[in-house]
């Protein structure tokens, strides 16, 4: 029982390390977190280093979060619910990284990597959902609040009441929480575009 808690603290560990800050430094010297819209992600790291370094980080980010459930799969291939909390601890070290002052991203690449793996057909549809509203649009914010906010339905529709329908429910409100200075600057009208430099929200 008490061997459960491995599993936590190794996603929890993996998603501490935060690829954004590491690569604005590798690359550029800066802490991206004093850049842009201030965010340790994929999406800020476009804005202040461009496309290059944004996908490698968005790659790494979402790598951590398939690595993080995978070893609990391993580790406990019956307990799901276990790798529900194991995709919690990834996304929770990726928004609060003790290797960085406890101050890292808004956790939805990492969350792509945790629900893909874990329910690949739900994240799929709210994906499809989100990247047509970031085409549409051109905000990724308001495209992470779609997925992040359907995929409770789709894994409602797919697999009842589970727990990975909990998973999402807890994954909305930490998406919802650390997107509130989006939502402000949306409800605005004044949210960073896809393309455009970017100030500094939370
Ligand atoms: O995943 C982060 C994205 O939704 C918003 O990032 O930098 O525009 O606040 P940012």
């Amino acid at each position: 029982m008490l061997l459960y808690i491995l599993p936590l603290i190794a996603g929890y560990l993996l998603g501490s390390i935060s690829f954004s800050y590491l690569i604005g430094k590798w690359v550029k010297g800066i802490d991206i977190r004093h850049h842009g819209s201030g965010n340790a992600g994929a999406t800020n790291t476009l804005r202040v280093l461009g496309v290059g370094p944004a996908i490698s980080v968005l790659a790494m980010d979402v790598v951590k979060g398939i690595l993080a459930v995978w070893i609990s799969i391993w580790a406990f291939p019956e307990e799901q619910w276990l790798h529900a909390l194991t995709g919690l601890s990834v996304i929770l070290g990726h928004n609060w990284p003790v290797f960085f002052g406890f101050k890292g991203g808004k956790g939805i690449a990492t969350t792509i990597g945790v629900t893909a793996s874990l329910f690949f057909f739900s994240a799929l549809y709210a994906g499809i959902i989100a990247i047509l509203s970031i085409v549409w649009t051109r905000y990724v914010s308001l495209g992470s609040l779609i997925f992040t906010g359907l995929l409770p339905l789709f894994v409602f529709w797919q697999h009842g009441i589970h727990a990975f329908f909990w998973l999402t429910l807890v994954i909305a409100c930490f998406a919802f929480t650390r997107h509130r200075s989006n939502l402000v600057k949306l409800v605005k009208g004044q949210e960073n575009k896809l393309g455009s430099k970017g100030t500094k929200g939370s």
